[in-house]
């Protein structure tokens, strides 16, 4: 078992750590855990949490662990009811042997620098178009609704060839958004279907625009992708199918959460708010420790394909691992005073992207829509705006706790 904790009782402890993971700011719960049991058994749950930087980020390199689901000794198959199940099965974290880091290859193939800058060019564009209204406003804005959420959605729409603007546009953004939970393990079952059910319906919609740009490719990354794919096989468009839903499930939400409690901690930060406004060049600094600081996205799941010891937690072949990038963030032995927001800070080996071979594909493109997201920000943010606490709305409770809206009262 993992080293006991001597200042409470086992089962207060954990009491503790319920109430303390399902509060608005699990934090103190966090800090508890990273002194006192830093690979944490949560029998609720079924799963060590472990909440050390140094662990967390050598866990996330670790050959012993992997990404996928299917080396979960409590993973259930999906029936295999129709065409798209394999899809279910995110691409990228595929580790067996011939397939491992094949959907990356692909990928990064296609994201060449021309690419990448036909994304910035893009990504202009539908910042503009979300933040244009926001200008003259002087009444309270939900800056999630209105700004942060769209945004991510629609960026990878118009990336993947989406057609821009109508209901094509609008659907795909709204199944980007259910697919994201399909990378939580633990699900309830009426969440599990409503998740299935809308990546099945994501993965009709690529496959049919995939079919399109195979008969008459465009500038986007799906025709880029069958381009570097080769060929025109059957096969081959099922994985471009596979690849640009994983792209779309795992980089849509994350984004959202990032830019939402980016701009809620500068708007609780007026000092640092008001540093980012006097000097602009601070912008990608400040999208670092924004990310450190507070990034949404708290923890990712790896199972075990072998048995091994941490800290005295006897981890088995099977077994759930919960990497906690929140509370890595927040681990004193690597961030001085890390409560603090400090936007010069330059925090060096964040995890917030993960480590190693599964390290996030889409960290520029996130890193470089942050930036403008909250650079465009500071234009139509009046000097006065501030948030209005009270009405903020979270998701009921959970590690994971969400923000479900964000007003600000810009008169
Ligand atoms: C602030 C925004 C984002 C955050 C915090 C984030 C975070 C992460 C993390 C922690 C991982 C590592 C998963 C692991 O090791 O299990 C990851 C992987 C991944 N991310 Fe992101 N991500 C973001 C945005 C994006 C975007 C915009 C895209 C794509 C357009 C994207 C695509 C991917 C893909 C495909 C993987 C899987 C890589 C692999 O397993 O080889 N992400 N992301």
């Amino acid at each position: 078992m993992s080293e006991r904790i001597e200042a409470q009782p086992a089962d207060d402890f954990l009491a503790d750590l319920r109430l303390g993971l399902a509060a608005h700011d699990p934090g103190p719960a966090l800090d508890r855990l990273r002194e006192r049991d830093p690979v944490h058994w949560v029998e609720q749950l079924g799963v060590w949490f472990v909440t050390r930087h140094a662990d967390v980020r050598r866990l996330f390199a670790d050959p012993r662990l992997t990404p996928d689901p299917r080396a979960w000794e409590r993973h259930r198959a999906q029936a295999a009811s129709d065409g798209a199940v394999r899809h279910f099965e995110n691409p990228f974290h595929d580790d067996s042997p011939g397939q491992a880091g094949r959907a990356r290859r692909i990928v990064s193939a296609a994201l060449t620098p021309r690419a990448v800058a036909r994304m910035e060019a893009r990504m202009r564009e539908v910042v503009d178009h979300f933040a244009a209204p926001l200008r003259e406003r002087r009444d309270v804005v939900d800056l999630l609704d209105e700004f942060a959420s769209p945004i991510p959605g629609t960026v990878i729409s118009r990336i993947t060839g989406v057609p821009a603007k109508g209901a094509d546009e609008d659907r795909f953004r709204e199944l980007a958004r259910k697919t994201v939970r399909s990378v939580n393990p633990i699900l309830s079952d009426d969440k599990r279907r409503r998740t299935d059910q809308a990546t099945r319906e994501l993965v009709a919609y690529v496959r049919g625009l995939t079919f399109e740009r195979l008969m008459q490719p465009r500038e986007d990354l799906i025709s880029d992708l069958l381009q570097v794919s080769e060929g025109g096989s059957g096969d081959v468009v099922e994985d471009v199918v596979g690849i640009v839903a994983g792209l779309v499930a795992t980089g849509t939400e994350a984004t959202v959460l990032a830019a939402t409690r980016g701009l809620y901690a500068l708007l609780r930060h007026p000092d640092q708010l008001a540093l980012l406004r006097a000097d602009r060049a601070l912008l990608p600094d400040a999208v670092e420790e924004l990310l450190r600081f507070d990034a949404g996205l708290t923890e990712m799941p790896r199972f075990a394909l072998a048995d091994f010891e941490l800290h005295g937690a006897k981890i088995r072949k099977g077994q759930l691992l919960v990497l906690s990038m929140a509370a890595a963030h927040r681990d004193p032995r690597v961030y001085a005073e890390p409560l603090r927001l400090d936007l010069r800070r330059r925090p060096r080996d964040l995890v917030v992207f993960g480590f190693g071979p599964h390290y996030c594909i889409g960290a520029s493109l996130a890193r470089a829509e942050l930036r403008m997201m909250l650079g465009t920000a500071l234009d139509f943010l009046p000097p006065g705006a501030r948030v209005l606490e009270d009405e903020v709305r979270w998701s009921a409770k959970g590690l994971a706790n969400r923000m479900k809206s964000l007003p600000v009262a810009f008169g």
